[in-house]
């Protein structure tokens, strides 16, 4: 049986869901699948992105990491997207990349993927559901089949929010987290395998 492929994809302004995606990146490999860890397009203007020192930063760490694509969308058969809070939805730098995507979409070639994701705040309850459920309402419009984690983890329990991983500014990550994540990206190669028979 061929390997499930899976693309973590991830817009990060500061490193948390850049490291958040590194995880989920490694489980999925111990998982067994083919994983290709991929960037959001910034689209913020470069003076805003030069304008802050942690930004320019984390712009400059990842600029190696290849940006998603139209191609890693057919090639994958799962997505696992991981991105930020903003004002309680998603960023627009993803809702960007995403709002490029409606040829595919109408082709249906966004069919039938298993789809997760993941998401920070700076404050406890500032958004974290609201962004992911966001999410899901588009993932719903692809027809892909949503994975989220539920509580099919006991560790689930201790960091919450069965809807996708979330992680609050500040918070470490620890044995706890990087098993939740771990979980949630291994759950997704797994059921992508089902779908896929
Ligand atoms: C424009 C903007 C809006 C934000 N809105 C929220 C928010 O609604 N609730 C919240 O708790 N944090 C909010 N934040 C904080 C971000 O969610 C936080 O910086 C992010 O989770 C860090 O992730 P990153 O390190 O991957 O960039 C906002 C940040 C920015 C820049």
């Amino acid at each position: 049986m061929s390997k499930t492929k899976l693309a973590v994809i991830f817009y990060s302004t500061y490193g948390t869901n850049h490291q958040m995606a590194e995880i989920a990146a490694e489980a999925a490999r111990a998982a067994g699948a083919e994983v290709r860890l991929l960037r959001v397009t910034e689209t913020a203007p470069q003076a805003v992105v030069d304008g802050q020192d942690a930004w320019k930063a984390q712009a400059e760490k990842t600029s190696d990491i290849p940006e998603v694509s139209h191609d890693d969308l057919l090639w994958a058969d799962a997505y696992l997207f991981s991105a930020p809070t903003r004002y309680g939805s998603a960023p627009s730098q993803l809702r960007a990349f995403i709002d490029t995507l409606g040829g595919l979409w109408s082709q249906g070639k966004l069919a039938n993927k298993a789809v997760s994701a993941m998401t920070s705040a700076s404050t406890a309850h500032g958004g974290q559901e609201a962004t992911i459920l966001g999410l899901y309402t588009t993932f719903m419009h692809w027809g892909a089949v949503i994975v989220a984690p539920g509580y099919t983890d006991a560790e689930i329990f201790k960091t919450g929010n069965p809807y996708g991983y979330s992680h609050t500014q500040g918070a470490p990550f620890d044995e706890s987290v990087r098993k939740v994540i771990g979980h949630q990206a291994a759950r997704l190669v797994d059921m992508a395998g089902k779908i896929a028979g």
